[in-house]
């Protein structure tokens, strides 16, 4: 057997799972050691009231970093056994972590695909700047094994998915366009320069969304000529209970360091599935695309990115979300 982490150690693999992407960079998340086990909660007052008001997002982005640090602690050739939702009685009680020693005959094996997953994880960023296609590979069997950790679905939209969505995209616009308080709440959270939370200026591009993303406050970002040829994907569950929010999150983890792997670019997009007649119409297209799950949690956008480093968007520091 191999030594398992100590406390020094979960606390750098909560910091590395903090560089998870979560809905305009709030962060939701608290995580606490409780008799030797790792507590991931939902911080509530973090939340987005008005693009988010279920909390759908919150879960969704906490799901993501619990996957990051499952991760992350196998740097200490450690496993994760996690409970999910474990007390009934505090919704905002998201996960409970054990960890595992993995025993030595194990390590080697998967050894060199998890350690490329975590490279991912520091290499990986939101891009919204329009891609150019993926190659024939890039997307063979991704988020497939998805499906049995997670039980959520990647469905690759065809030929009529951008057409769709655009429809959509234009749909949640038009929702939003007269709405006071969600501009009022987009603009407090992004375009600006801060450092630890919120979508800086830095990587907002400055010609505006791709046709399906957020219209976010314009940036600095230069972003190459030309339309945007990603492929689109629809990350789906069964049902729409607190537990396939967080599995979605997980799902969505597992897609984005996969994709970042095979050096795709990505970009998770919400605005599609915030306003439920556009949500609906991102199922209909999933649906479309042999999905046969009910509920449409995230869509994103995958391909070939332009050539250039994004600049790394900020997280809080440790001290604010770790209590031991
Ligand atoms: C639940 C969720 C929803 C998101 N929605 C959008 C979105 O609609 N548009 C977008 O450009 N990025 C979206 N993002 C990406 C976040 O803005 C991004 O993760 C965050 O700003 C941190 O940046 P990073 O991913 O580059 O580390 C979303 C991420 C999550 C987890």
């Amino acid at each position: 057997m191999v030594a398992g982490p100590g406390i020094a150690q979960v606390r750098q693999a909560v910091a590395t799972a903090c560089r998870a992407p979560s809905l305009h960079n709030s962060q939701p998340w608290r995580w606490r050691m409780a008799a030797g086990r790792l507590e991931l909660h939902a911080d509530g007052s973090r939340s987005v009231p008005v693009a988010d008001p279920l909390g759908r997002q919150m879960v969704i982005s906490c799901g993501a970093a619990l996957h990051h640090l499952t991760v992350a602690v196998t740097r200490y050739a450690t496993a994760c056994r996690v409970e999910r939702l474990p007390d009934p009685s505090d919704p905002m009680h998201l996960a409970t972590v054990t960890f595992e020693q993995i025993p030595e005959a194990r390590v080697p094996a998967a050894a060199e695909q998890v350690a490329a997953l975590r490279r991912a994880i520091d290499a990986r960023r939101t891009d919204r700047r329009p891609f150019a296609p993926p190659q024939s590979n890039d997307l063979t069997g991704l988020g497939e094994d998805a499906v049995e950790m997670f039980a959520a679905t990647l469905t690759l939209l065809g030929a009529d998915g951008p057409a769709r969505l655009l429809e959509a995209a234009q749909c949640s616009a038009s929702v939003r366009r007269y709405d006071p308080d969600y501009h009022a709440e987009l603009y407090w959270w992004a375009g600006h320069v801060a450092v630890s939370e919120g979508v800086p200026r830095a990587v907002l591009p400055a010609a505006g969304p791709v046709p399906v993303g957020r219209e976010f406050p314009v940036g600095t970002l230069t972003s190459p000529p030309g339309p945007d040829r990603a492929a689109l994907a629809v990350i789906s569950t069964d049902a729409d209970t607190r537990l396939d929010w967080l599995r979605s999150g997980e799902a969505l983890s597992h897609v984005l360091l996969t994709a970042t792997v095979r050096a795709l670019a990505t970009c998770p997009l919400t605005n599609l599935t915030e306003v439920a007649a556009s949500r609906r119409m991102v199922g209909e297209a999933a649906a479309a695309g042999g999905e046969r799950r009910g509920f449409a949690q995230i869509v994103v956008r995958l391909g070939r990115g332009p050539v250039g480093e994004l600049p790394v968007t900020g997280r809080r520091p440790i001290e604010e979300v770790w209590e031991a």
